[in-house]
């Protein structure tokens, strides 16, 4: 890893226009994920969270499959529009990340521990949430860009077909990847002294 932790943080963008390059090989990208899931936290050690990688022909599905979908929805006057942003930022790039959260480990916990019981689903969204932003900021160090995006529930079905996802795999969100064609613009920032108090 070339920058320290923080400046990881700092630069991880989000990148909506990609192209169909990847600076590491496959095996790094799968690497990366395997020990993001691996070893981000969760519940209980809970290990509720699931990926697919999708890559080449797969990515490309997947984004087929959410114009499908999009277009049965979106009124035609915009579903051009729609499709361009799908086009251009997401189909374009290199792959597409899809994180689910397994329900059953999610409800065995439920019925173990009922004092957390509606604790539980949060949990595992926030671990879910843990797991992308580590992933999120890994790729950007190896120097592609991504996004995060939520077509679920609208493709829910379709993606559990195409794949043979388990039915207890809920998808929590899609992160396409690739080489970033343009750099996000100036982000804007509340000030901090509003956001973190300190008492010392
Ligand atoms: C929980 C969460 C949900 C988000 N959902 C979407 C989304 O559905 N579509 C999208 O384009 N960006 C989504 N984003 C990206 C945010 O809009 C983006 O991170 C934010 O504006 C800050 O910009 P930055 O990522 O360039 O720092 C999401 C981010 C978070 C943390």
């Amino acid at each position: 890893m070339s920058k320290d932790f923080l400046s990881a943080i700092k630069n991880r963008r989000s990148y909506y226009a990609l192209s169909n390059e990847s600076p590491v090989p496959d095996d790094h990208i799968q690497e990366i994920i395997e020990q993001a899931v691996k070893y981000t936290p969760s519940a209980f050690n809970s290990q509720s969270a699931r990926v697919l990688l999708l890559l080449g022909e797969n990515h490309q599905k997947l984004w087929n499959i959410t114009k499908d979908v999009l277009k049965a929805v979106v009124p035609d006057d915009s579903f051009g529009k729609t499709e361009q942003k799908i086009n251009e930022s997401f189909k374009s790039g290199y792959g597409t990340i899809l994180f689910f959260e397994d329900k059953h480990t999610v409800r065995e916990l439920q019925e173990k521990f009922e004092l957390y019981a509606e604790k539980f689903p949060l949990w595992s969204e926030q671990s879910s949430g843990m797991l992308q932003f580590v992933i999120w900021t890994a790729l950007e160090l190896e120097g592609f860009g991504a996004s995060l995006q939520h077509y679920n529930p609208l493709i829910d079905e379709r993606v559990k077909k195409e794949w043979a996802v388990p039915e207890e795999w809920e998808l929590v969100a899609q992160m396409p990847f690739g080489k970033p064609v343009s750099q996000p613009g100036e982000k804007e920032f509340k000030p901090i002294e509003e956001r973190v108090k300190i008492f010392k």
